[in-house]
């Protein structure tokens, strides 16, 4: 049976007279990755305070963890982990030292704790580290002590405030495989990110946008839902040149975009037709190009698109 770790009703939230977030419904399942995704100030920080319990809706309701955020946030509290966006571990203390503070506040006993920072410490990697000082460990190692302090008190729920920020790509794929692992293990995590190619590891994302929800599901669906039509992408060395000739075909109308040295067209027609058309055009602008394909959209793609839609309505 499905089981609902939280599902939030029409929440709202006000500044004044901003609508920061506004009017929005979603569920996540138990054990579930649930991603948030949004520019700068869609909305996700906010969300998330309010299901947290740490800021009341203006309006609206969600169950979290089977209490309102509403009538009950002290009972919500209890029940999950937050890792905030701006995380704030106690630089001159040990690994050890900040678990266990943050274990302390959610009222485990220190017998309880002591058995539980070996555990917690391999479930984020950091095995052999607990008594490093903190504020000298690297950004990457950090945020996986600030997970854990998120997770010794195994919550229900998780919720990751952008998580992996300014971290390199290659601490990014560990710290999603610690993620993974807490998936597997049935606890369910909310998380946002900036990076869209994060959103690989999420079995379902929400898109935010100026505080709604424009579009949710698995990424096959979500991709579907932007994207009836192939891509098509080419490489050249003079991408505005090849953006130019591409942006004059009129039957194409118009959906041009540069990516470094790849450039994407999307147009109404079908695959081959499209493809002998964008070389003549190119050809006549003087441009040269290798690899004319057919490509899956990115998330980025994705992203402009529905915003795109979204506004067009
Ligand atoms: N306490 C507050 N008072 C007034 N406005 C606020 C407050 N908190 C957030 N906002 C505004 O609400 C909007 C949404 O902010 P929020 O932090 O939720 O966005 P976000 O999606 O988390 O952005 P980011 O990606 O930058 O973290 C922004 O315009 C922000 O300036
Ligand atoms: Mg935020």
């Amino acid at each position: 049976m499905r089981e609902i770790s939280v599902k939030a009703e029409k929440l709202q939230k006000k500044f004044g007279d901003f609508t920061a977030v506004d009017s929005v419904s979603f569920e996540v399942e138990k054990g579930e990755i649930y991603g948030f995704l949004g520019a700068n100030g869609a909305g996700k920080t906010t969300t998330i305070r309010m299901l947290c319990g740490l800021l009341q809706p203006t309006s609206g309701d969600a169950m979290v963890a089977g209490f309102s955020i509403k009538k009950d946030p002290d009972e919500v509290k209890k029940r999950l982990g937050y890792m905030s966006q701006k995380f704030s571990l106690y630089p001159l203390l040990t690994v050890r030292e900040n678990i266990e503070f943050y274990a302390g506040i959610y009222g485990l006993t220190d017998a309880v704790i002591k058995a539980r920072i070996p555990e917690v410490c391999t479930q984020v990697e950091l095995e052999k580290l607990e008594d490093k000082i903190t504020g000298d460990m690297p950004g990457g190692l950090k945020q996986r002590v600030a997970l854990a302090c998120a997770i010794a008190h195994k919550p229900a729920i998780v919720f990751l405030d952008e998580p992996t920020a300014g971290v390199d790509p290659i601490l990014r794929r560990r710290f999603w495989e610690i993620i993974g692992a807490l998936s597997d293990n049935g606890t369910t995590v909310f998380v946002t990110t900036h990076y869209m190619d994060e959103v690989e590891h999420c079995n379902r994302i929400s898109l935010m946008h100026s505080g709604r929800i424009i579009k949710e599901g698995t990424i096959p669906e979500i991709k579907k839902a932007a994207f009836e039509k192939p891509i098509l992408e080419i490489q050249t060395d003079t991408p505005v040149k090849a953006y130019d000739a591409l942006n004059k075909v009129k039957e194409f109308n118009g959906d041009v975009s540069i990516h470094g040295a790849l450039i994407h067209l999307i147009t109404g027609m079908e695959t081959a037709g499209a493809k002998a058309l964008m070389e003549k055009a190119l050809a006549a602008g003087g441009v040269e190009f290798t690899h004319p394909e057919e490509v899956e959209p990115t998330m980025d793609d994705v992203f402009v698109k529905l915003v795109k839609n979204y506004e067009a309505k």
